[in-house]
């Protein structure tokens, strides 16, 4: 049988691209991207149209020029946020600017829908929105309105529909987990208004991808890259399913770039799940640094390990005698809109799996990534149907390019120093406020704004009234960094300092990616891993970096070291965890007693504004 398709059209960011997850997951329907030019004919055997969103700076503002027509199809057609904003324009309403709503909202309906099924009278969305609706044309009508805070005046048509055309919108965006019951309104209209049936099955997805793969490959054999990550495990699987083990290569390289102890790990994991024998090692330490020698801009240390990866990979096949193969990668759907991938995204960090080399070799045909459009969660779930052991697929997320994105290279030259020192007053104003000292630092970390990628300061926040012990107060430091954000331009990070006075002085120094400050790294990283695990908080937390940056304190020490514990579920979005101060007090203790640490620092930042990794 084959399934029912509703099309989400792509108005930038990542909006698309969940929006079609949560459909898949909701209301076990498949939904395929379709983008704003596309003719009508790219509709044709629709069963619905969803249009996205867009991001706030994306070229889809107010003058937007798409293909219209699309509103002509018979099909039943839900805007969100910006799209629900061109449904309302195209059939004689309003939209007005600068009327806007950021956050959480209590939608209030008006009354029963088979939109709001189940639901109702008053839920939870989140809005985040410059330009509002403010009057609908004729046949239209108000579902709900919205209201945000208590005081906040009502907010008009935060749902509108046409049931005669079958034509909706909401102004806030279902797709987002904060909408409390975002699925289930997702699921209603693809079910109930356009009479889906849900075929959508992970064990379907497998049957599929299987096919897929087949086709692809054909009689050729797959080489793949495999770093010991869930991703490139389960595409093993996966290739496995497909193929059969003898035409599938495994490549596992340590670059040096790996944790403590971790290539050797990956190499007795993959041979207990039955695939040493086609198991190839190689370190490559040597190559990636000479690789990195020298470079400091995150952009180049991702292209130099990427490209180096390819070279590397090309190297083995040819001494290996592997030739005519495909390159197999366990890329998975965050990678390639990080890297600027889709049509409208910009560059946030160009992933390990797609720097140049690599989309080269896709446009030729030469590479197979069979979890391209799927988020972590889901290659998860995929894991545990394919029989991957529970601990492999519940290991935290390590990036391609490994802690060479999480040791910071430096020339010395304090950046942009002027400009963070007149910052500093203003930054230091509002700390006040909360009861904290702060400091902007003259180093800069890779950070995300609306969409767009960002190359900024943290500031250093250090709270006084902790000293003494007792936890922190979270809350107050998450108020204090969002306030300083919101009024101060320049910053994307909030580092908390973990021990006692702020520095009077913060001085970058020049430092290379070597073996010695890697093998620090590794120490710093394996204190903070193991004291999640002894604190039994490892699988609560998502992902944990720990960073190295050339600065010295109060003329202490050459690095400072950065704590990033966060939460997450798709990595597109994530807030810092709240741990216990004991277990902060046992790792800095253990992370200071190195004397080439100058101070250890807790990273607050949610994402937006700041990324998981600092570059
Ligand atoms: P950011 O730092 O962009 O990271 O918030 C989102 C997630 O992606 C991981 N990450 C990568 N994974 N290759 C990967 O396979 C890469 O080049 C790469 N860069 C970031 C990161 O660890 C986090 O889980």
């Amino acid at each position: 049988m084959k399934h029912d398709v509703i099309a989400v059209i792509d108005f930038g960011g990542q909006y698309a691209h969940l929006i079609a997850t949560k459909v898949r997951r909701a209301a076990k329907v498949l939904a395929e991207i379709r983008q704003p030019e596309d003719p009508a004919s790219a509709f044709a055997g629709c069963k619905g149209v969803i249009l996205s969103g867009s991001p706030s700076l994306a070229s889809f503002g107010e003058d937007s020029d798409w293909n219209k027509a699309i509103l002509d199809l018979d099909a039943p057609i839900l805007g969100f946020c910006f799209g629900h904003q061109e449904i309302a324009k195209h059939y004689g309403g309003t939209v007005i600017h600068g009327k806007q709503e950021w956050g959480r909202a209590e939608l209030h309906l008006t009354g029963e829908h088979a939109l709001f099924k189940g639901l109702g009278p008053v839920e939870t969305v989140w809005m985040s929105h410059f330009d509002s609706v403010t009057a609908v044309g004729g046949g239209f009508r108000e579902l709900g309105w919205s209201k945000l805070g208590a005081n906040a005046e009502p907010h008009r048509f935060a749902a509108i529909a046409d049931d005669a055309r079958r034509r909706y919108g909401f102004q806030y965006h279902p797709e987002v987990d904060d909408t409390v019951h975002g699925d289930e309104m997702i699921a209603n209209f693809v079910l109930e208004i356009c009479g889906c049936r849900p075929t959508w099955t992970m064990e379907r997805y497998v049957e599929e991808q299987v096919e897929r793969i087949r086709a692809q490959v054909g009689d050729r054999s797959v080489f793949l890259l495999a770093s010991g990550g869930v991703d490139s495990t389960v595409a093993a699987r996966l290739f496995i399913e497909a193929l059969g083990p003898e035409r599938l290569e495994l490549l596992h390289v340590d670059n040096g770039l790996m944790r403590k102890d971790e290539s050797r790990q990956v190499v007795e994991m993959f041979r207990a799940m039955g695939l040493g024998r086609h198991l190839h090692f190689i370190d490559a330490t040597d190559a990636f640094l000479a690789a990195l020698r020298g470079k400091i801009d995150p952009e180049a240390k991702r292209r130099a390990i990427g490209d180096t990866f390819i070279t590397v990979f090309e190297g083995e096949a040819r001494r290996l005698g592997i030739t005519g193969h495909l390159l197999g990668q366990g890329t998975i759907y965050p990678d390639t809109i990080e890297t600027g991938g889709t049509k409208r995204a910009d560059t946030i960090k160009t992933h390990h799996n797609r720097v140049p080399v690599i989309e080269e070799m896709i446009r030729a045909g030469k590479v197979v990534e069979p979890l391209a459009d799927l988020y972590k969660v889901e290659v998860r779930e995929l894991g545990e149907k394919l029989g991957i052991p529970h601990d492999m697929i519940w290991r935290h997320p390590f990036p391609g390019p490994g802690l060479g994105v999480r040791l910071l290279c430096g020339d010395g030259a304090p950046a942009e120093a002027e400009a963070l020192a007149a910052l500093a007053p203003a930054v230091a104003d509002k700390a006040a406020r909360y009861g904290l000292q702060a400091l902007p630092l003259p180093i800069r970390s890779v950070g995300v704004k609306a969409d767009l990628r960002t190359y900024e300061h943290p500031v250093l926040l250090h709270a006084p009234a902790a000293t003494g012990g007792g936890e922190y107060d979270w809350d107050a430091l998450a108020e204090a960094s969002g306030t300083i954000f919101k009024t101060v331009g320049g910053l994307n990070r909030a580092l908390l300092l973990l021990g006692d006075g702020m520095p009077r002085e913060c001085r970058p120094l020049a430092a290379q990616m070597t073996r010695e400050r890697l093998d620090l790294l590794r120490d710093c990283d394996a204190a903070m891993m193991d004291a999640l695990r002894r604190h039994g908080l490892y699988d609560q937390v998502w992902q944990c970096p720990t960073v190295l940056v050339p600065l010295e304190v109060d003329g202490r020490g050459r690095e400072l070291c950065i704590l990033r514990p966060i939460l997450s579920e798709r990595a597109m979005t994530a807030t810092a965890a709240r741990l216990p101060r004991r277990l902060l007090d046992e790792v800095r203790a253990q992370i200071m007693s190195r004397n080439e640490i100058s101070a250890v620092a807790y990273d607050l930042t949610s994402k937006p504004p700041g990324t998981i990794e600092w570059e």
